[in-house]
């Protein structure tokens, strides 16, 4: 199969292989390509370059993007896509005054969650994810990494991991696994945080590996959940066994959760609505990539991410849906670009490529996916006819998505 896209009138984000990450001021710079081609061979960009250049290209199928940009596919390299049923009850409680620290500390929150998962059979969570995945990739999602953690035992995490890889099996779009092995206390272990901790060590852990089910390891490192010393051990386990962390960090309270994921070095370490200067230090001499979650801002009221602090300070920064039914139920990439232009003061260039490169690189698959370079996996986003790419932030809300082209293949 071959698919040729002529007369783009811009082809954004087109990089050479080398590139896998933008920090700083480098984040300012969206490389384009005005007057476009793209070639598409099987599941592969093999060419583009200028119109001016285009000579008579044979493919089986061509598409005429007079009007139209074309972009890599967006990168979400957070989220929690696999859960069961929602948490409405729990949004009109919050619209009704209770925070979302209440809701958790009368057993509501993940633990909620967990219930209601462990109670829902691999197929079912299959079918709820699968639609999820489904309208993801129909807003322009290409690669996506997906957490556990609402699973609580060994077995639910294990169901829900195994959801994970069917998805991943099943979907043309890059699923990359993580077992989020400490992201509540159960129930069961209200008064014994220890005995969880053991749990997620000695048993949650080795299965996992053992079944080859993740290849991240995630903790939500915060007051009331899991502390440095409780992540530390965590991770320590997590590592013996290959598993590169990835974590929830600076959510509600900053204490040294990001120099802990930096020592660990964290592929990432995401939300970082509360941030301090140490932790500005610490990312700097890292290739830890900041992580910022902006609808889950949105969606709880909380602080955004000081995202132009990090870019400001030469640091490069990705962006993330969080798809979740208690922080952030929506995974829309394109509002979470627009909500950094509009909230966070990002540019168009650099939430663009906080969303595509970036997020890529928190996926440990830049050298595929997240920029239009020839070799690289043939995912892209074809808009609908519009002014410019700064429309794309600009007319939030609107669906600016024409077509969705996974693996060389229109989805
Ligand atoms: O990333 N903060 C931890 N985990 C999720 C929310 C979990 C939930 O409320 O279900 C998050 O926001
Ligand atoms: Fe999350």
């Amino acid at each position: 199969m071959s698919i040729l896209i002529k007369n783009i009138k811009e082809l954004l984000q087109v990089r050479n292989t080398n590139v896998t990450i933008v920090k700083g001021d480098d984040m300012k710079v969206l490389p384009t390509l005005k007057n476009a081609y793209v070639l598409i061979e099987h599941d592969t960009i093999v060419e583009y370059g200028s119109m001016d250049d285009y000579y008579n290209m044979n493919a089986e199928e061509v598409i005429d993007a007079t009007g139209k940009i074309v972009l890599p596919t967006w990168c979400d390299s957070h989220t929690h896509i696999v859960y069961a049923g929602d948490r409405t009850q729990e949004f009109v409680d919050r619209i009704n005054g209770l925070s979302y620290e209440d809701i958790a500390n009368r057993g509501g929150g993940i633990l909620n969650s967990a219930k209601t998962l462990q109670n829902t059979s691999e197929d079912e969570l299959y079918e709820q994810a699968s639609k999820r995945l489904i309208e993801v990739i129909k807003m322009g999602t290409g690669a996506i990494e997906i957490k556990s953690g609402y699973g609580l035992t060994v077995e639910a995490e294990l169901k829900m991991l195994r959801v994970i890889s069917r998805l991943k099996k099943d979907f043309p779009v890059k699923v990359k696994p993580t077992l989020l092995a400490a992201h509540a206390i159960p129930e069961a272990y209200k008064n014994n945080k220890e005995g969880f901790m053991d749990l997620v060590v000695n048993e949650m852990i080795p299965a996992v590996s053992k079944e080859k089910l993740a290849e991240y390891i995630d903790v939500f490192c915060e007051k009331g959940y899991f502390d440095l010393e409780d992540t530390e051990r965590v991770l320590e386990a997590a590592i013996k066994h290959r598993l590169i962390p990835k974590l929830h960090v600076n959510q509600f309270n900053a204490f040294g959760g990001v120099d802990l994921g930096v020592k660990y070095k964290a592929l990432s370490v995401d939300h970082l609505e509360e941030l301090n200067p140490e932790d500005i230090s610490a990312l700097q001499n890292s290739n830890t990539m900041p992580v910022a979650l902006p609808s889950c801002s949105y969606f709880l009221s909380i602080p955004y991410t000081p995202g132009r602090k990090l870019i400001d300070a030469g640091l490069p920064l990705a962006l993330a849906t969080d798809y979740n039914p208690g922080s952030t139920p929506s995974g829309n990439m394109n509002f979470v670009v627009s909500t950094a232009c509009i909230k966070m003061k990002l540019t168009p260039e650099e939430a663009i490529n906080a969303a595509t490169i970036n997020g890529a690189y928190a996926m440990g698959i830049s050298n595929m996916y997240g920029s239009i370079c020839r070799g690289k996996k043939a995912n892209l986003i074809i808009t609908k006819a519009i002014p410019s790419y700064h429309y794309l932030p600009y007319a939030f809300g609107e669906n600016h998505i024409d077509t969705v082209i996974i693996n060389g293949k229109r989805f």
